[in-house]
């Protein structure tokens, strides 16, 4: 029996555990986010535990329940063919998927490696960056992700670079975010590389990374790309960006069972990463030689077709659409409470699902992590108090394809319950 047979067969096992998903028969292009019937289809395709409004899903994506019964199959097919299938087929398996992906993002084939999580992308990519020398500047900002800025803390000691931590301005705007990187460049002529975020996870701010980067290339500034939350929240042309070393998430945005994430280096900027640990000599240029996962989750990596197949179903512009309207249904009602501070721009280029907030004043992590315990606890809605920005904490809300325009009219009214 192959995978496909094997597959089929075992499809009633899959769906044991699980309520059944109701069909997915609409009509496509009859269809848009204005269409509530549409997305209530959509809703009901995720298993989600009603103890809560889950608003929190920046953390990682919860799987729809075809990609799940996927997931499962899979399992079960890895776990009873075991390495008989790994040593044989698998490498083959993982070809395809790497194909499809490459068709997706419009690269080659040979650009791409997959790994567990972006954060093993990520720092596979600063560290093994090799372009730097003694007396360099490297360039991050408050709004990264903090275990990649202290990856590229690291480099002070590993690389003996000048290590620069810039706040990006508050309010944020698209040209005032430009010019923070602009004065930055301007500030540190050294500068070599910086670290850019396309969504941060403390804003939810969608960076302008293409501008960012054509005036970092122009100085033969490089820079590496943190897309962890972008691929899969919003719709966009990844080569428009221009970017040469980009590590991504599957499980956030995508989808994909835990423990799927991806890296792109430029065809010929994979010599600037090193090889890892010794991996292959500094000569070889195979962008796989980047990263060494050892054993992974094969099941995870082999439901990654029935992801793409799920959002494809749906479509990634109606996908972003609707994360969009889930987000401005609950900020267009506290937008004009001056209790209030949204820290994520209204301009369509700069948001997609994520936003966070604060109360005005409250700025320690501990006030935010108290507000999160109110609405959680008094309210029944679920997001999470962020720390590490220049100006303070703030809770972030990530709201996804399972919850509905009430939930987020729910959380404007809590909102604006607690400010009286
Ligand atoms: C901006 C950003 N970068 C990197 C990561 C790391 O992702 P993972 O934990 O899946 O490795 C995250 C996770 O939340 C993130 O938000």
């Amino acid at each position: 029996m192959d995978r496909r047979q094997f597959l089929t067969s075992t499809a009633a096992f899959a769906g044991a555990s699980l309520a059944a998903a109701p069909m997915m028969s609409f009509a496509l292009e009859t269809r848009n986010a204005d269409d509530e019937n549409f997305w209530k289809i959509i809703q009901h395709q995720y298993e989600v535990t009603d103890k809560v409004t889950n608003m929190e899903a920046g953390y990682w994506g919860i799987m729809s329940i075809p990609v799940t019964q996927a997931y499962i199959r899979n399992t079960h097919f890895i776990n009873s063919h075991n390495t008989y299938y790994v040593r044989r087929e698998y490498g083959g398996d993982y070809n395809k998927i790497i194909a499809r992906i490459a068709k997706k993002l419009n690269v080659g084939e040979d650009e791409l490696v997959l790994t567990r999580n972006a954060t093993e992308s990520l720092s596979s990519l600063i560290s093994g960056y090799n372009k730097l020398s003694e007396g360099d500047t490297v360039i991050y900002a408050d709004q990264d992700y903090g275990s990649m800025q202290a990856e590229m803390r690291y480099l002070k000691k590993y690389r003996g670079v000048n290590v620069v931590d810039i706040a990006v301005p508050e309010p944020a705007s698209y040209q005032n975010m430009i010019d923070a990187y602009e004065k930055a460049l301007n500030d540190h002529p050294k500068c070599k590389m910086i670290l850019l975020t396309h969504v941060s996870n403390r804003t939810g701010i969608i960076t302008p990374v293409k501008e960012i980067t054509a005036m970092a290339k122009a100085r033969g500034v490089d820079v590496i790309l943190d897309a962890a939350h972008s691929w899969g929240q919003f719709d966009f042309d990844f080569q428009d960006l221009g970017v040469d070393f980009v590590g991504f998430n599957m499980h956030k945005w995508i989808g994909v069972p835990l423990g799927v994430g991806l890296m792109y280096i430029r065809k010929n900027r994979v010599l600037d990463i090193d090889p890892l640990r010794g991996e292959a000599g500094p000569e070889n240029d195979d962008v796989r030689k980047r990263i060494h996962t050892g054993t992974v989750n094969f099941a995870s990596v082999l439901t990654v077709p029935d992801a793409l197949d799920f959002r494809e179903n749906i479509g990634q512009k109606n996908i972003e659409n609707r994360l969009r309207a889930l987000r401005s249904q609950w900020v267009d009602q506290v937008r004009d409470n001056n209790k209030v501070e949204v820290l994520t721009p209204d301009d369509e280029r700069m948001y997609a699902a994520i936003t966070s907030f604060r109360l005005k004043g409250k700025t320690s992590y501990e006030d935010n992590a108290a507000l999160m315990k109110t609405l959680h606890e008094k309210y029944k809605i679920f997001t999470v108090a962020i720390g590490g920005l220049a100006n303070g904490g703030a809770i972030r809300v990530s709201p996804s394809l399972y919850n509905s325009r009430d939930d987020a009219d729910k959380l404007a009214a809590a909102i604006n319950d607690i400010t009286g």
